[in-house]
């Protein structure tokens, strides 16, 4: 089996990017905790994606300090990074089946061949792929592709996984199924993970802690529960508001859920409880337990 890699954390001092005259990241300062699921949530073009790819490595050199387990990072390439990332697009080698493209990253990093092809099992048994190994990524469902994705980022060890929206071309279903098993891999993994998604109900039932980006700039790092009770400005507040009134009364969140009567005297404080509707969504803690 796959052995747990050791947890890193992530640390952002003061970064700050720029495309031509545009600056899309301002001074963005963050800590993640070693082995913390964390999420960054924001409306389009706030620049989740661009600040995802700058601790990937990808992309113009930011100012600013990256420290991943507390080492500088800057001028690292992304291999050399122990970061890896999923993109949104799955990026399959379609001519190479699904165990050579797991096995891709370790033949460039010349890793023996015994080796490679223990960790290539170990990988698709993590995700559950054993049996697809020999197929090609077009005989595969969507979600079974993004699963090779996973597999074929989780097989180089990195201490950082990075993923970039990678649910947002799945039906429902799948949504729901790879939201779990993506939460019980990086718990069995204890692998430090971030995760972009603008999509809030996704955030809140994934993420220890979350931050909401707006225009470059950080505008409130918590628990999601906590950015309802005490959203940091009206951008926080009326970022969750908004959604909350097209999810209905029951938010379900990783910690617990909470009820959101449809008329709130206040933009602070919702009521919180668990009514009998939020009892579907209790399943989220308990039904990644023992996987
Ligand atoms: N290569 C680039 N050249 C110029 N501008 C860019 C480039 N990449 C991103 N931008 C701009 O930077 C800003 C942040 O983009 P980014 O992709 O980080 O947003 P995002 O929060 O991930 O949005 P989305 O939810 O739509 O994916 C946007 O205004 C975008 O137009
Ligand atoms: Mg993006």
């Amino acid at each position: 089996m796959e052995k747990a890699i050791q947890a890193a954390s992530v640390t952002i001092e003061n970064l700050s990017l720029a495309f031509g005259t545009t600056e899309v990241l301002k001074g963005v300062n963050l800590e993640v905790e070693p082995g913390e699921f964390f999420a960054f949530l924001g409306p389009s073009g706030s620049g989740k994606s661009t600040l995802l790819r700058s601790i990937a490595g990808f992309g113009p050199t930011p100012r600013g300090r990256i420290l991943i387990a507390g080492k500088d990072v800057a001028g690292l390439p992304p291999w050399s990074r122990d970061v890896g990332m999923v993109f949104q697009s799955y990026a399959l080698w379609p001519h190479m089946t699904v165990a050579q493209n797991v096995a891709f990253g370790l033949e460039e990093r010349k890793v023996a061949r015994p080796e490679i092809n223990d960790r290539v099992s170990d990988a698709l048994a993590l995700v559950g792929l054993s049996d697809f190994a020999e197929r090609r990524p077009s005989q595969l469902s969507g979600g079974q592709q993004q699963r090779v994705a996973l597999a074929r980022t989780i097989v180089v060890r990195p201490k950082v996984l990075l993923l970039d929206e990678p649910l947002s071309n799945l039906d429902a279903n799948l949504r729901t199924q790879m939201r779990r098993e993506i939460l019980a891999l990086q718990r069995k993994l204890k692998l430090t993970t971030i995760f972009v998604t603008h999509d809030q109900e996704e955030a809140n039932t994934m993420s220890q802690r979350m931050a909401v980006l707006d225009q470059g700039i950080i505008q409130q790092v918590g628990a999601p529960m906590e950015l309802y009770d005490n959203p940091a400005n009206t951008f926080v507040a009326g970022f969750l508001e908004n959604r909350k009134e097209g999810e209905g009364a029951c938010i379900p969140f990783a910690q617990g859920h909470a009820n959101f009567p449809q008329e709130r005297k206040s933009r602070r404080g919702p009521y919180r409880h668990s009514p009998p509707e939020c009892d579907a969504h209790r399943s989220w803690e308990e039904g990644i337990e023992g996987a």
